[in-house]
């Protein structure tokens, strides 16, 4: 590889035990601790080139050249790079994704996870886990938790040096599955970042951050012990808390559509038949069916018939954020959807 090259990947996560709302929104220090899941067969793909013709950062997603905000998000971190590593000069940037942008499926997590490890590496910069778990941190909260491998809980801290996250069980420890319902690919009208923002307005965020504690012990518990009743539990309790708030925020936010509804309902009633299945969504209309590797099949032609549903990405429990020794190269054959 050139020097001042490097490529990475990282997986996306599903939050089991979400993050909403922030104590420090300018480095992204949540209010409360979560928990997610890697999700192995989604991607983002990430070369960084630092170059000195450049006169200017530029980044490329799915081959198009992005300018306005997600340029300046970009730049902003790779400024922070740059003062990490005493470099000076630009950087080129091309991401590529396997799966939809901005529709609840955490693109920004793996796309900051990725930029952090190829662009600290670009730069000369050798971080360790943790490290990297801070810096992606500051670009994209969730970031943080795209840089372990497997199950992962963020630790809020209160400051940028405690805010980072860790595996708290490494991917093969508990064969469940991601059944992510596309009900929409449309990118959301507001972002997370300004979702976090208003968190705050709701009278009933206190409450929900007061309460955290409890549900990450409960969660933590219920992935140490396989014992999925009690994750599902916990995991649609948390998701619901969530939605609760955004939609108590001022202005209120509501994400869902007719078929995320539909898709929820659907779920409770397999549930209550007897299958290992719960729902969580993210700040988006697609709804992420957590079920055991054993169901996931019958699960994925259920969630198939029903309104409005567009598409299914399959995903098992994913690794780390990783480099890649070869030269930039995208291929997203090995991605299931139905
Ligand atoms: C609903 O990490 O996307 O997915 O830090 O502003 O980039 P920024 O926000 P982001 O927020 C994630 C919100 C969530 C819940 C979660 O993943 O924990």
């Amino acid at each position: 590889m050139d020097n001042l090259t490097a490529s990475s990947v990282a997986h996306p996560n599903i939050a089991f035990i979400k993050y909403w709302g922030d104590i420090d929104p300018s480095l992204h220090i949540p209010a409360n601790g979560s928990i997610s899941m890697n999700l192995q067969e989604l991607y983002t793909r990430t070369q960084v080139s630092f170059d000195p013709d450049l006169e200017g950062d530029q980044f490329s997603l799915n081959g198009r050249l992005v300018e306005d905000v997600g340029l300046t998000r970009v730049s902003d971190f790779l400024e922070h790079v740059r003062q990490m590593s005493g470099i000076v000069i630009f950087a080129a940037v091309e991401s590529y994704n396997n799966f939809p942008v901005g529709t609840g499926i955490a693109s920004s997590a793996s796309g900051f996870a990725a930029l952090s490890l190829a662009a600290s590496h670009a730069a000369g910069l050798d971080l360790d886990e943790r490290a990297l778990s801070r810096l992606a941190r500051s670009g994209s909260g969730s970031a943080c938790r795209s840089i372990p491998p497997g199950f992962v809980e963020w630790q809020a801290g209160c400051s940028d040096v405690d805010s980072y996250a860790y595996s708290i069980a490494p991917a093969g420890h508990w064969d469940i599955v991601d059944c992510i319902a596309v009900v929409s690919q449309e990118e959301k009208l507001v972002s997370s970042s300004t979702g976090h923002l208003l968190a705050g307005t709701s009278s009933l965020q206190a409450a929900r951050v007061d309460d955290a504690p409890k549900r990450l012990m409960r969660c933590r518990e219920a992935i140490l012990k396989r014992d999925f009743d009690a994750l599902a539990e916990v995991v649609e309790l948390d998701s619901n808390l969530m939605h609760a708030i955004m939609l108590s925020s001022t202005p209120p936010l509501m994400y869902w559509e007719p078929a995320t509804q539909a898709i929820v309902q659907a779920v409770q009633s397999w549930r209550k038949s007897g299958l290992p299945v719960c729902y969580t969504i993210d700040a988006g209309p697609n709804v992420h069916v957590i079920c055991s590797a054993d169901s996931s099949q019958d699960i994925a032609d259920k969630i198939g018939l029903l309104p409005g549903v567009q598409k299914i990405y399959i995903s098992n429990p994913g690794g780390p954020a990783r480099l890649e020794n070869s030269r930039f190269q995208h291929n997203s054959s090995h991605l299931k959807s139905i």
